[in-house]
């Protein structure tokens, strides 16, 4: 018995399923801002930006928008976007779906991805504390 588990622990080992969050893909590390800004641009951005803002054919890369330089990288022109929309060019206003709090989150989750700090998938939820 005792052998039979330990050649158990020895191929999850091998396999890497040791130590994997069960609900993670690749379970990068967040903090709990990017987290919640993940969840957030999954809610309300995913469906024209894309899954994990890989580019998509309905709106911009913001991958691209949100690189260093990018045409909407600083916080203040990413922010004044998506809280007032681009009327007439599909870019729906957020004010009254999100508030600053969110916004801020998914900028920094953004960011982390349009810097390759954070990789496609879902993050590692951080411990609560
Ligand atoms: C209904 C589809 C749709 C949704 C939902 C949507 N967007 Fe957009 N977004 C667009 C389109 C289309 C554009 C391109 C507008 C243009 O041509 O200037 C755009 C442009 C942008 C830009 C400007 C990019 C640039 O390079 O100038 C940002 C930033 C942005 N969206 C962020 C968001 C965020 C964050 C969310 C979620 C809170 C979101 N969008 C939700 C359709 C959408």
């Amino acid at each position: 018995m005792t052998r039979l588990i330990a050649s158990f622990s020895l191929f999850a080992l091998l396999s890497g399923t040791v130590a994997r969050p069960a609900s993670g893909q690749d379970g990068a590390t967040v903090s709990a801002t990017e987290y919640e800004g993940w969840r957030q641009y999954n809610v309300q951005c995913a469906r024209c930006h894309g899954q994990d803002a890989l580019p998509n054919p309905v709106a911009a890369n913001l991958l691209v928008s949100l690189a260093p330089k990018g045409p909407a990288a600083d916080k203040a022109t990413f922010t004044k976007v998506v809280m007032e929309g681009r009327p007439g060019r599909g870019m729906p206003a957020f004010k009254e779906t999100v508030t600053p709090e969110q916004v801020d989150a998914i900028y920094a989750y953004l960011k982390g991805r349009a810097e390759k700090r954070i990789p496609a998938g879902r993050p590692q939820e951080p411990a609560k504390g």
